[in-house]
């Protein structure tokens, strides 16, 4: 489709030199007045405009503060003479993108036609990025029907929209990260950068200057001032990793972030302000650590104002075959081969095992399992060797998993049953145009039995009327 600009200008002359010399590569619309060119604003999908500032009543200048109100991503750009300059300035501040100035000449006006159109494409682009980043990682990649997982998910959603700190919890693997990328992209802090800083992978000697940056020359080796992380993370989210890690010096300047969001570069004098929504990580008991004396109690009642903790996988197995499920579809792409699923009893396995690995472990056991798989399922053999190998030795079949086990797919069983019935309603209902006494009776049910069906599954007509 071509893109459609609308030319406002009072002077009909103007208006068909631009109808002549866009009209190959564009769609273009003109009109004579502000007022005029609202409604086309308004009723038409304009992907340009281009608009005179002096015309009689309204005005350039109006014009674009109503279109900047009902549609504040239009470009807008401004065509001006000479003499009128200011005004031209003037829009530019109303978030004008550029102006032009008369006489016009045609081939620059392409050029900035071009420029515009190109930009509002990235822009585009970009949107649509950002938004693929929130369905990746928004709080609905968090998979768990455990309570303890439905309050985790819960409390994201609780949390997101204000700037509280948040500590989680958790052993390794347990998708720390996860849930902190999900708070980010939940806020309205997600078109902001989200930066990860890992306090145990970093050396402490070089933690501070990752974290604060530094000034050129504050020490051997500092030939350029650095940003760091704190800096590159404003108006967006830090994510503290393995904060039991920080060695107790930096715990002092992070309380300081927190409590005025001030800090200074390595070898500089001067206070930077930031503006981060701090959400800390540790796989130990932080509480532990203080009463240890390796962590600030001040830094820990500041962390702690709301923690979620996240429970190790052996503590939630029943959400094995969820999880299982899950990074089928995510590492769908990994195997050419169709797999159908995984066999009765390496899921068997899958829910005897301890897991010391959490999450992760699943998931690396199960990309492997889909690799090496020869049939339709994956089969014990084609998981880790330590696996089978602990399992089979410490005879780890609890019998509550058996029985969770059973009662998982007791579930699943009914579910599918669920949603054929209501297919099968659905489509009977579509069948007898919404005749409840008629499409009962094409599948030759009882009329009674019918209707309570569609009551059960809360059937309208919406669901079977053809759009
Ligand atoms: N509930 C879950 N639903 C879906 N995927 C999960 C879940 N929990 C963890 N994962 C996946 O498991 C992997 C590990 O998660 P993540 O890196 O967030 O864990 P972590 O707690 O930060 O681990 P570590 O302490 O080792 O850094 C990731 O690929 C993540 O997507
Ligand atoms: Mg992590």
């Amino acid at each position: 489709m071509k893109p459609r600009i609308l030319v406002v200008d009072d002077e009909v002359r103007m208006q068909r030199i631009f109808e002549i010399n866009l009209t190959p590569k564009y769609e273009v619309l003109t009109c004579g007045d502000g007022e005029e060119a609202l409604g086309m604003v308004k009723a038409r999908d304009i992907t340009l405009m281009i608009t005179d500032l002096k015309m009689p009543r309204m005005n350039g200048m109006t014009l674009l503060k109503e279109v900047r109100r009902i549609q504040p991503e239009l470009p807008v750009i401004i065509t001006t003479a000479y003499g009128t300059v200011e005004g031209a300035v003037q829009a530019m501040k109303e978030g004008a993108v550029d102006y032009i100035l008369k006489p016009i000449k045609m081939d620059e006006m392409e050029l900035l036609i071009e420029k515009t159109l190109s930009l509002c494409r990235l822009k585009d682009e970009n949107r649509d990025l950002r938004q693929e980043l929130k369905t990746i990682y928004g709080p609905k990649n968090i998979v768990g029907n455990h309570p303890a997982m439905q309050k985790v998910i819960q409390l994201i959603q609780q949390v997101a929209g204000t700037k509280a700190t948040v500590l989680i919890q958790g052993e390794s693997g347990t998708g720390k990260e996860l849930v902190a990328r999900a708070i980010h992209y939940e806020s309205d802090r997600s078109s902001k950068p989200f930066v990860v800083i890992n306090c145990a992978a970093i050396p402490s000697s070089l933690l501070e200057s990752e974290l604060f940056g530094h000034e050129k020359g504050a020490f051997t080796g500092a030939v350029k001032t650095k940003k760091g992380r704190l800096e590159l993370a404003d108006k967006g989210t830090l994510f503290l990793d393995e904060i039991g890690e920080m060695p107790k010096e930096l715990q002092v300047k992070i309380l300081r972030i927190l409590e005025e969001q001030k800090f200074q570069r390595v070898g500089g004098t001067e206070d930077i302000e930031v503006d981060n929504r701090i959400i800390a990580a540790s796989n130990k008991d932080l509480k532990q650590a203080m009463e240890a004396d390796a962590f600030r109690e001040d830094l820990y009642y500041r962390l702690n104002v709301i923690t979620i903790p996240i429970p190790p996988l052996r503590e939630k197995k029943e959400d094995i075959p969820l999880l299982v499920e899950h990074f089928f579809k995510k590492h769908r792409g990994v195997c050419k081969k169709k797999i159908a699923g995984v066999s009765e009893r390496a899921l068997q396995l899958l829910m005897d095992y301890p897991w010391p690995g959490n999450v992760r472990e699943l998931e690396n056991a199960l990309l492997r399992g889909m690799v090496l798989c020869r049939s339709d399922f994956i089969e014990v053999e084609d998981f880790p060797e330590e696996l089978i190998h602990q399992v089979k030795e410490e005879g780890m079949v609890v019998a509550g998993d058996r029985e969770k086990l059973k009662q998982m797919k007791k579930i699943t069983q009914q579910k599918i049953k669920e949603e054929m019935e209501k297919k099968f309603i659905v489509e009977a209902l579509r069948k007898g145009e919404g005749n409840i006494q008629r499409s009962a009776a094409m599948v030759d049910m009882d009329r009674r039995q019918f209707q309570n069906l569609i009551k059960k599954y809360g059937i309208s007509r919406k669901d079977f009327e053809k759009i």
